[in-house]
């Protein structure tokens, strides 16, 4: 039988370490707010239930802490008076006596369902408290686990612990389960004596101790648990969860020539057979389907690349970019809001905005469709097998017809039909023997000024 679960989530901390005009949960990691993560990883585990306790930006960590398959009751801590005063603003959630209740914290974005599972293993075999534990270089600013014969006696917060104890490595994550029938009774026995006069949900352990209950702690690796408190943890939480990432697709197929200059984002689809170069930065939003190449220093987000499309280098994709397959779009070219059609051609310097454009058209270099007039947003389509001149403007709203030629150097205003050849600019005329008149004007003019000298 299945065992009913209830999820707390802290995210109302000042986050003052941050330094920042934002709660700390809503930076992001990979893209999303760390609050997100955290959410995800609840609802992979297969909880159904959370509650979420809110302070500093409160209805914007409500909103980024939303997941599907969740739902998610919110309570608002107005005082900031520690972890274990946090808990109990759920008190009315937690008084529902589920057989678990989980405790994550909102600023452990890597965290996965694994942990989660673990801990509520050690609950179904008869633990009341279930601390999830990490190992670190890094233990500052972390609490320590204090072991005694095998047993978990206590967690020593940094601020209230000697220099021996500050040696231990072994951490609290903050993830923790507890017997959710006996949960408000400990938490009820917290209080805020200690060097910062906070009510630490760490003393739960001696609490659940001095109860007689049975508290256990269970290891996670630090690259899905480690927290952050300033802007340094944060950039590492990023480190971390880019390595794990990156490994997972090339794990899959994928390959990239040098990992460490790729960044993904936290929903980049990649298929089997890609080939990410070098430093290439991946926006939210990008699915990039098997075998096609993205070349070095290429930034996309939002965009859609098929199987076998080429990217770049040096290319740009924004949201909407959606290239078919086999299509090419090369260097130091924008696409934005552009289907670009199969085996089609963008090769050099140009801007594809609002745009379909057919399959095998040629698009020359340095093209420009003009979508904006300064208010409003237009159009360009562009027919199959069309071949549009280097260094054309298409003004949209227009269309060129499939098969349908422009001249290079035309500015295109009206639609061109299909297999018609459009010119928009000016006639070349040739004057014959006009340049040697010009310069044997130029130089008599220049010996004149000499000889007056
Ligand atoms: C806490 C743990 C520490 C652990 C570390 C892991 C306590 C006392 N200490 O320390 O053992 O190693 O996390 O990262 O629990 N929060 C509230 N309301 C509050 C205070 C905090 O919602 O009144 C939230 C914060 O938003 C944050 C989480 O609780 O998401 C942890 O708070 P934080 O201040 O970062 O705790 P640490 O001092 O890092
Ligand atoms: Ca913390």
């Amino acid at each position: 039988m299945s065992r009913s679960c209830l999820a707390v989530i802290l995210a109302a901390g000042d986050s003052t370490r941050m330094k920042s005009s934002m709660s700390k949960v809503l930076h992001p990691v990979a893209g999303r707010p760390m609050i997100a993560h955290v959410m995800a990883a609840i609802a992979s585990t297969g909880v159904s239930e959370a509650a979420l306790v809110v302070g500093r930006d409160a209805e914007a960590v409500a909103r980024a802490g939303a997941v599907e398959g969740v739902s998610v009751e919110t309570f608002l801590q107005t005082e900031r008076l520690g972890t274990g005063h946090a808990v109990l603003m759920a008190k009315q959630a937690i008084a529902r006596s589920y057989d678990d209740v989980l405790i994550a914290y909102g600023d452990v974005p890597l965290v996965t369902s694994a942990p989660f599972a673990a801990a509520r293993e050690k609950l179904a075999q008869g633990a009341d408290v279930v601390v999830i534990g990490f190992r670190t270089e890094k233990p500052t600013g972390y609490g320590r686990l204090l072991v005694e014969n095998d047993e978990l006696i206590a967690i020593r917060e940094e601020k209230d612990a000697t220099e021996e104890e500050r040696k231990i490595t072994w951490c609290n994550s903050g993830l923790m389960a507890i017997d959710g029938r006996k949960a408000l009774s400990f938490l009820e026995k917290i209080n805020n004596h200690n060097a910062k006069g906070e009510y630490y949900l760490t003393d739960i352990v001696e609490i659940a101790r001095a109860a007689g209950g049975r508290v256990v702690a269970v290891d996670a690796p630090e690259t899905e648990v480690a927290g952050c408190n300033n802007r340094a943890e944060l950039a590492f939480l990023e480190k971390l969860w880019q390595e794990r990432r990156r490994h997972e697709l090339m794990v899959s197929g994928v390959t990239m020539i040098a990992p460490e200059t790729v960044f993904l984002s936290y929903d980049t689809k990649i298929g089997q057979d890609a080939l990410i170069e070098p430093n290439v930065v991946f926006g939210p939003g990008v699915a990039v389907e098997t075998g096609a190449v993205i070349h070095a220093f290429s930034h996309l987000e939002g965009a859609h690349v098929s199987a076998g499309a080429t990217v770049g280098p040096f290319a740009r994709l924004r949201p909407g970019a959606d290239l078919s397959a086999g299509a090419k779009v090369g260097n130091f070219c924008e696409v934005k809001n552009g289907k670009i059609g199969e085996g089609a051609k963008v090769n050099h310097l140009t801007y594809i905005g609002d745009a379909v454009i057919g399959a095998h058209a040629n698009i020359g270099a340095g093209t420009i469709t003009c979508n904006y007039d300064g208010v409003n947003k237009h159009e360009t389509r562009i027919g199959a097998n069309t071949f549009i001149g280097s260094n054309s403007a298409l003004v949209a709203p227009v269309s060129i017809g499939d098969g349908a030629y422009v001249a290079s150097g035309s500015v295109i205003t009206e639609n061109v039909p299909a297999d018609a050849l459009a010119f928009g600019r000016a006639r070349q005329e040739v004057k014959l023997e006009r340049a040697k008149v010009i310069r044997e004007r130029a130089l008599a003019f220049k010996a004149a000024k000499k000889a007056t000298k």
